[in-house]
């Protein structure tokens, strides 16, 4: 029997993460049951009916839960229904439980069991040991899995030791984080960390921006996910149909690709500059990616204002940019003329040619080799042209400080 049992899906990224892997890596791994951590699921924290019916359609036979099980509300209008859930044993006593969820295979039963950890936890109702005797005592089994909550890695570990006899899969959620300790250890598959299936680029899946605003300013931010393309995280276990223990236990992490750099010329240019005004902004590169996350309607030129979205982020923001790039790494700043009488900047560093807003014409070819020299004096002339120039100067900095 084949098990599949991805991570803690955190958020929008994380749902859409699971929709577009699960379909292949069933085809792929051929899972007998497919086991999913839904704690996080509703914007980070809980799960609706909408949420857990979309999971039941992908095709997951069970949805463990955690600390978050009762953040959403919504959970308690159908969880009366939700026979695919399974929420902790041992927190929320006030609230309506699903200790349990039984699987048949081949004649077998199967338990699948959720506890969180009482280490850097919310108190819990009884210890993690003493709820999973009471649970294998009270819903006798062939085959136990058990979905470990919990934040201390010492914890999980300890778990493992005292029940790897009577349970044959403990995993463990909650950190988010992938660990790289899966064992099968006298015939109970093990992982400290499944991971997470959420947005990359964050903190734990949640929105890097906002945490370190937390962090800085010490002011209460509500932890929304991150908006990032998503990392999905699972593992797959094989047991042995008849003795109903572990076999074989193996990782699955699939990354988002790596955002290549859309302006022209990223991967032509190699100067690095050091100028101490600009910590951190050493290249090209660099300016392009502290900038994709500063360029905005106010820094766009007024007559583009209107079709400015963050998808065609570069638009209306040559010239601006372009001198901007020149404060940083000097050489010289030449413009593309165009049908309709302005000129696109672009920047020349050691002889090296790049366009850091480029993107904004993918389609159509610029004559790079009919440019001209453009002047600072001239740009700046127009005052509103200046002062985007400073309100974008002004937003790196202090991107960057
Ligand atoms: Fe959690």
């Amino acid at each position: 029997m084949r098990i599949l049992f991805a991570g803690d899906i955190v958020g929008k990224r994380g749902r859409e993460v699971l929709a577009k892997h699960l379909p292949s890596l069933k085809a792929q791994y051929e899972p007998d049951f497919v086991i999913v951590n839904g704690e996080n699921a509703a914007h980070g924290k809980g799960i609706t009916k909408k949420i857990y019916n979309s999971f039941v359609s992908l095709g997951a036979d069970v949805i463990t839960m955690g600390n978050h099980t009762f953040s959403n509300d919504n959970l308690l209008t159908f969880i009366g229904e939700a026979d695919r859930l399974v929420t902790p044993a041992n927190r929320d006593p006030d609230k309506p439980s699903r200790p349990v969820k039984f699987l048949e295979y081949q004649g077998k039963k199967i338990a699948v069991f959720n506890l969180v950890g009482e280490i850097f936890m919310d108190p819990v109702t009884e210890s993690p040991a003493a709820a999973l005797e009471r649970l294998i005592r009270e819903y006798p089994a062939d085959l136990r899995i058990v979905d470990f909550h919990a934040e201390a890695t010492s914890e999980k570990a300890i778990l493992l030791r005292l029940f790897y006899d009577r349970v044959s899969l403990i995993v463990g959620t909650h950190t988010h984080v992938q660990t790289a300790d899966e064992c099968v250890y006298k015939g109970c598959a093990f992982i400290s960390d499944i991971g997470m299936c959420g947005g990359y680029d964050s903190i734990i899946g949640r929105d890097t921006q906002e945490i370190l605003e937390r962090v800085k300013t010490g002011k209460h931010t509500h932890f929304v996910p991150a908006d990032t393309p998503g990392i999905f995280s699972a593992v797959v276990v094989d047991f042995n149909d008849e003795t109903c223990r572990a076999e074989s236990i193996r990782r699955i992490q699939i990354r988002p690709e790596e955002p290549k750099p859309g302006f022209r010329n990223a991967d032509k240019v190699t100067f690095w500059i050091d100028n101490p005004s600009f910590p951190g902004i050493h290249t090209a590169k660099d300016l392009y990616e502290a900038l994709s996350g500063i360029w905005c309607r106010e820094t766009c030129a007024p007559r583009m204002r209107e079709e400015w979205t963050p998808e065609n982020k570069t638009l209306g923001q040559c010239s601006v940019t372009a001198f901007l790039c020149q404060d940083i790494f000097g050489g010289e700043v030449y413009g593309v003329p165009l049908e309709d009488g302005n000129y696109h900047c672009f920047n020349v560093v050691e002889g090296e040619v790049f366009d850091l807003t480029s993107e904004q014409f993918t389609g159509k070819d610029l004559v790079y080799t009919r440019a001209y020299p453009q002047s600072r004096k001239t740009h700046f002339a127009k005052e509103e042209k200046r002062l985007r120039y400073e309100l974008l100067r002004q937003k790196l900095i202090e991107k960057i400080s």
